[in-house]
C-alpha cells in the first residue's frame, strides 16, 4: 500500500476550541491562506451553526480558498448540516463533516440514545449532507473508547449512506500508540465496505501521545490525519501538523504512504502566524517550530554539525521555513511594494482608505525598526483588526517611570466609551504598574492568568508581541498587543483582553450540546 496521506487541518475549528484562542473572520482567512500556500488538503474552517460569526468565517474561507477543500463541522442534526451546506456554497471543493458519539459512556450519559438510534441518526445525517456535497466525512466521536464491533457496524452503514471519509477520533486522548494503531487496522479490516472510504484519525494530546497515536494509525492504514498548527486544540491540544508532516517526510522508510505535496517551507511562517493571532506562544523546545528546535548549543554537537550536518541534524532548518525570516521591506519601500507583499501574504484591503491607513502604520514602524519582515506585516494587520473590534476601552497615552532603586510608576490615559480618563499606579515593575493603572480606572474584576512577551523577529529593535489572558466568571480571553516598546505592547494587550471580555459570548460548543 503506497498512497497519499491526506493532511486535514483543524486549527480553525478544534484549534479555536482552546480557551481564549478565538479568531476573527479575517484572521481565519489569513490562516487559511497560509494553509493553502502549504498545500494542506483539507481545511476545517469552523462549526457554522455555533454562531453567526462562525458561519460567516466558514463562508469567507470557502469563498476565498481555491486549492484546498474547505470543511464545515455539523452534529448529526438536520439544522447543523443545512447550516454547514449553506456556509460552504461558495467553495470550489466543500466537505461536510458530521459526527455523533459512539462510546457506551457518551451514548448513555450524553446522548441518552440506544446504539440503534445512533446508527439511524448517523445514516440520516450523512444522507442529508450528501444533498449538499459528494464529499462527506463521518466521525464517531470518542471512537477511542468505543466498541470495535459497533464502530464497524456504524461505519458500514454510513459508507452505504454516502460517507467518503471515516474518521476515528481519540476524543479524550486516552489511547496509546500500539493499541490505537491496531484498533484502526482492525476497524478497517472489519468494515465490509472499507475500500469505499478513506480512513482518518483525529487524536487529542491528553497523554502527550496525539502524534504517536496518529502515526501508529497511519502504519495501520489510516490515510488522513487531522491535526493543527502548533498542536493547538481543546485541553492539551490536537496532533501537531508540523510533527506529523515532518515525521512522515523524514522517515519515509517506515511509512507506506507519500506526503510530497506539502510545502514544508511554509511551516514556520504559518506557526508564527497562528501563535501571533491566537496569543498561544510556542515553547522553545517544541519540535520543528520551537526556537531551539535547530539550535545546536553544546560544543560537541556544533563541532559535529560543522563537519557534517548529518551527524546531528535529521532535517534541515530551511526545509521547514526557518530561513523565511528575511527582510522584505524597509524604510524606503513604497506603497506598491507594501501592497504587493501584503497581497502575497493573502492580506487584502477593502478600500483605498484602509491601504493608506495600513501604509501609514507601516511607515511608522519602519521609522523605529529599519528592517521589516513578513511577521511584522502580519502583526500590523493583527493590530489593525484589534482596533476594529468594538473598543470600549482604548489607549490614548502612557508614561512609565522605571529607575534603579525606585518603585515603577505608570500614568495612563484611556478612553472608556469615548470618555477620556486618567489613572496612576505604582507596581512591582513597569508592566505591573501599567496594569494597575488601567484597573484603577476600569475595576474589571478579571483575574490575570497569563502574561507573555515574544519578540516577533530577532534583534533588540524587534517588536514585542504581548499576550494577556484574563478570566472572568469562567470565561477566558486572550488579548494581544505589539509594539517596539514592550510596556506599550503590554498596555495594548491588556486593553484588548478587556475589550474581548466585555463582548457577549454567544457561540455553542460542538461537543457540549446534547444531540
Ligand atoms: O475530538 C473529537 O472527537 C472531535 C470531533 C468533532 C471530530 O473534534
Ligand atoms: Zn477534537
Amino acid at each position: 500500500m503506497s498512497d497519499k496521506l491526506i493532511i486535514f487541518d483543524t486549527t480553525l475549528r478544534d484549534g479555536e476550541q482552546s480557551p481564549g484562542a478565538s479568531m476573527t473572520r479575517d484572521e481565519k482567512v489569513r490562516i487559511a491562506k497560509a494553509l493553502e500556500r502549504m498545500h494542506v488538503d483539507v481545511i476545517e474552517a469552523g462549526f457554522p451553526i455555533a454562531s453567526p460569526g462562525d458561519f460567516e468565517s466558514v463562508q469567507a474561507v470557502a469563498n476565498v480558498i481555491k486549492d484546498s477543500t474547505i470543511c464545515g463541522l455539523a452534529r448529526a442534526l438536520d439544522k447543523d448540516i443545512d447550516r454547514a451546506g449553506e456556509a460552504l456554497k461558495g467553495a470550489n471543493s466543500g466537505r461536510i463533516h458530521t459526527f455523533i458519539a459512539t462510546s457506551p459512556i457518551h451514548m448513555e450519559h450524553k446522548l441518552r440514545m440506544s446504539s440503534d438510534q445512533v446508527v439511524e441518526q448517523a445514516v440520516r445525517a450523512v444522507k442529508r449532507a450528501r444533498q449538499y456535497t459528494d464529499d462527506v466525512e463521518f466521525s464517531a466521536e470518542d471512537a477511542g473508547r468505543s466498541e470495535l464491533d459497533f464502530l464497524c457496524r456504524i461505519f458500514e452503514a454510513v459508507i452505504d449512506a454516502g460517507a467518503t471519509t471515516i474518521n476515528i477520533p481519540d476524543t479524550v486522548g486516552y489511547n496509546v500508540p500500539q493499541q490505537f494503531g491496531e484498533m484502526v487496522g482492525k476497524v478497517i479490516e472489519g468494515t465490509p465496505n472499507s475500500d469505499k472510504a478513506i480512513f482518518s484519525v483525529h487524536c487529542h494530546n491528553d497523554l502527550g501521545l496525539a502524534v504517536a497515536n496518529s502515526l501508529s494509525a497511519v502504519m495501520h492504514g489510516a490515510r488522513q490525519v487531522e491535526c493543527t498548527i502548533n498542536g493547538l486544540g481543546e485541553r492539551a491540544g490536537n496532533a501537531s501538523l508540523e510533527e506529523i508532516v515532518m515525521a512522515v517526510r523524514t522517515r519515509g522508510d517506515v511509512f507506506d504512504c507519500s506526503l510530497t505535496h506539502i510545502e514544508t517551507t511554509e511551516i514556520v511562517p504559518t506557526s508564527r502566524l497562528v501563535s501571533g493571532i491566537t496569543g498561544f506562544a510556542v515553547q522553545p523546545n517544541k519540535a520543528i517550530v520551537g526556537a531551539n528546535a535547530f539550535a545546536h548549543e553544546s560544543g560537541i554537537h556544533q563541532d559535529g554539525v560543522l563537519k557534517s550536518r548529518e551527524t546531528y541534524e535529521i532535517m534541515r532548518a530551511e526545509d521547514v521555513g526557518w530561513s523565511a525570516n528575511r527582510m522584505v521591506l524597509g524604510k524606503h519601500s513604497g506603497r506598491n511594494a507594501f501592497r504587493t507583499r501584503m497581497h502575497e501574504l493573502g492580506i487584502e484591503f477593502a478600500s483605498e482608505e484602509l491601504v493608506n491607513e495600513a501604509f501609514a502604520r507601516f511607515k511608522d514602524l519602519a521609522d523605529k525598526k529599519h528592517e521589516i519582515f513578513d511577521e511584522d506585516l502580519q502583526s500590523l494587520v493583527t493590530e489593525a483588526n484589534l482596533q476594529t473590534l468594538q473598543e470600549k476601552v482604548k489607549l490614548i497615552s502612557l508614561k512609565v517611570c522605571s529607575e534603579t532603586g525606585e518603585t515603577p510608576k505608570a500614568d495612563i490615559t484611556i478612553t472608556v466609551d469615548g470618555q477620556e480618563q486618567q489613572g496612576t499606579a505604582s507596581g512591582g515593575g513597569p508592566v505591573d504598574a501599567t496594569f494597575r493603572a488601567i484597573e484603577s480606572i476600569v475595576s474589571s474584576g478579571t483575574e490575570l492568568q497569563l502574561y507573555s512577551v515574544n519578540n516577533i523577529t530577532s534583534g533588540t529593535d524587534a517588536q514585542g508581541e504581548v499576550t494577556v489572558r484574563l478570566q472572568q466568571a469562567g470565561r477566558i480571553v486572550n488579548g494581544q498587543g505589539a509594539d517596539t516598546d514592550i510596556v506599550i505592547a503590554s498596555a495594548k494587550a491588556y486593553l484588548n483582553a478587556l475589550n474581548k471580555i466585555m463582548l457577549p459570548a454567544e457561540r455553542a460548543h460542538p461537543q457540549a450540546a446534547d444531540v
